[in-house]
C-alpha cells in the first residue's frame, strides 16, 4: 500500500515531536542532576553532535530510500534479496516495548495535571508521600490514566500520518514551545538562574565516571528517537526532494534547545526555593510540585501548565513509538490501519498494565526479576541496550552494506564537503562508540 505523505514542515514537526518528549523534560534534568551537571551535559552535547546527528541522517536515509515500513526498507536496500538484514527492521519492536512504560508515565502526568489545579504539596515530604503513594499503592489511578493515554494514542494512530500524526504535532508542538518558552522567560528573571546556569555549564570533570559517560550516550539516542524505527518510518513518508540533512539539523536543534531550556528552567526553580537537583526520577513529580507550592497561586498555574506541556511532549513521542509496528502490519500483512492500531495499542496497553503492577506493593515481588522489577527492566533493556544496538546496526548498514554510490548520490549534494567526514564517522567512530557502550552496559567492563 502507498504510504501517505507529510508536508515538508509537517515532517520536521513530527520528527521533532517524536524527539522532544519525556526524555527532554523529565529524564534529561534528573539524570543531569544525578550525575552532577556540567561535565555530563558536555558529553551529552558532544554525543548528540557527533554520533546522534550522523545516525539521524543514516536513519532518515534508510526510510527515505526504502519508502516502506522499517522491515521492508531494510530488505529493499540490502543488495542481496532475501537478506537477513530485514531482521534489523525489527527495531520497531523496541518502540512498542518503550511504549509500555512510557504510557504509564504519561498517565502519572495526566494525574498531576488534574490534581495540581486544587492541591500542591506543602513540603518535599508530603510530595514524596503523594508520589510514592500513587506509585506503590494506588493501582487504580494509574490504570485509569494509563488507559486514557492508550485510548488517545490509539485513536490518533487510526487517523494515519496526515490526519492523525501530522495534525497532532502541528497543534501540540507550538503550544508546548509557547508554554516552556513563557516559563523559561520567567525563570530568567529569578536569582536562581545563575546557579542553574553554573550547575549545567561549569564543566567539572571530576564528577564524570564511566557510568555517567554511558548514560549520556544512551540518553542522546533516546532523546533523538534513534534506533527503533520511528524516524525511519516517518522518513518513509517524506516528500520527494526533501533535504534530509536540513531536516535532521532542525530536529537535533529543536530537541537539544528544548532539553536545555527545560533543564535551566527546572534547576532555576529548584535553586530559587532551596531544593536540590539530585533527586532522581522523582525530580519533576516530587521536588518540583513542592517548589510550585512556594510560589502561591502562580505555582498552581505553573504546575498545571508545566504538566500539560509534559503531556503534550509525551503524546507526540508516544505515537511515534507505536507507528513503526502499525506501518509494518499495514505493509506486510495488508491489515487495515484500524486493525493494526487497535492491536498494537492493546499490546502495549496490556504489557504496560503488568509493568505498572510491578511497582505496586503486593505484586512487585512476583514481578521482580533479579535486581529490577519489570518496569525498570523494560526501561533498561530498551533505552540502554536496544536503542544503541539499533544505532550500531544502522551505522554498519548504511556505512558498509548499502553501496556507497547510492548513499553519495543522495547525500553528497546535501552534505557538500561534510559528506566525507560524515561517512567516516558513520563507518568507524559511531560503531566503535556504540560497541563500547553496549559492552559496558552488559557488564563486560
Ligand atoms: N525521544 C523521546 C523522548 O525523548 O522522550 C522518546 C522516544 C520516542 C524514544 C520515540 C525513541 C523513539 F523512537
Amino acid at each position: 500500500m502507498k504510504i501517505a505523505q507529510f508536508s515538508r514542515f509537517g515532517f520536521i514537526l513530527a520528527a521533532a515531536g517524536s524527539a522532544v518528549g519525556l526524555g527532554n523534560i523529565w529524564k534529561f534534568p534528573y539524570i543531569t542532576g544525578e550525575y552532577g551537571g556540567g561535565a555530563f551535559v558536555l558529553v551529552y552535547l558532544l554525543t548528540v553532535a557527533f554520533i546522534g546527528f550522523s545516525i539521524m541522517i543514516a536513519e532518515m536515509f534508510i526510510g527515505y530510500e526504502g519508502k516502506k515500513d522499517c522491515v521492508t526498507s531494510f530488505e529493499t536496500l540490502a543488495p542481496q534479496k532475501k537478506s537477513l538484514w530485514k531482521l534489523a527492521g525489527f527495531q520497531g519492536v523496541s518502540g512498542l516495548l518503550i511504549m509500555t512504560f512510557y504510557s504509564v508515565v504519561i498517565g502519572w502526568i495526566l494525574n498531576y495535571i488534574v490534581t495540581s489545579f486544587t492541591h500542591l504539596p506543602a513540603s518535599v515530604e508530603e510530595a514524596q508521600n503523594i508520589f510514592m503513594g500513587m506509585l506503590k499503592s494506588d493501582p487504580y489511578t494509574q490504570i485509569f490514566y494509563h488507559s486514557v493515554t492508550a485510548i488517545i494514542v490509539t485513536f490518533i494512530l487510526t487517523k494515519g500520518i496526515k490526519g492523525g500524526i501530522e495534525r497532532l504535532n502541528k497543534f501540540l508542538m507550538p503550544l508546548l514551545m509557547l508554554i516552556l518558552g513563557g516559563m523559561f522567560l520567567y525563570a530568567l528573571t529569578l536569582d536562581g538562574f545563575s546557579k542553574a546556569w553554573n550547575f549545567m555549564f561549569a564543566f567539572d570533570f571530576s564528577k564524570l565516571n564511566s557510568e555517567a559517560f554511558v548514560t549520556a550516550v544512551g540518553h542522546a539516542f533516546f532523546t533523538l528517537s534513534l534506533g527503533m524505527g520511528a524516524i525511519m518510518t516517518y522518513a518513509a513518508s517524506m516528500q520527494k526532494g526533501t533535504n534530509l540533512v536540513k531536516s535532521a539539523l532542525w530536529v537535533v536543534f529543536l530537541d537539544t534547545t528544548i532539553a536545555l531550556i527545560a533543564g535551566l528552567m527546572l534547576f532555576t526553580f529548584l535553586y530559587q526555593y532551596g531544593a536540590t537537583p539530585s533527586k532522581g526520577p522523582g525530580l519533576v513529580f516530587i521536588s518540583l510540585p513542592s517548589v510550585f507550592y512556594e510560589m502561591g497561586i502562580l505555582g498552581n498555574i505553573f504546575s498545571v501548565l508545566f504538566f500539560i506541556a509534559l503531556a503534550f511532549a509525551g503524546l507526540t513521542s508516544a505515537v511515534s513509538l507505536v507507528e513503526p509496528m502499525v506501518q509494518y502490519f499495514i505493509d506486510r500483512f495488508t491489515w487495515s490501519r484500524l486493525k493494526a492500531s487497535v492491536l498494537m495499542g492493546s499490546f502495549f496497553y496490556v504489557i504496560g498494565l503488568v509493568a505498572l503492577l510491578s511497582n505496586i506493593d503486593g505484586f512487585s515481588s512476583a514481578l521482580t526479576f533479579g535486581s529490577k522489577n519489570l518496569f525498570d527492566w523494560l526501561d533498561f533493556v530498551t533505552a540502554a541496550i536496544l536503542l544503541p544496538l539499533g544505532g550500531l546496526v544502522m551505522a554498519i548498514f548504511v556505512g558498509f552494506v548499502v553501496p556507497k554510490s547510492q548513499v553519495s548520490a543522495l547525500l553528497e549534494p546535501q552534505l557538500g564537503k561534510f559528506f566525507t567526514p560524515w561517512y567516516f564517522s558513520l563507518r568507524y567512530i559511531t560503531p566503535i562508540a556504540m560497541f563500547i557502550v553496549i559492552l559496558n552496559l552488559i557488564g563486560v567492563f
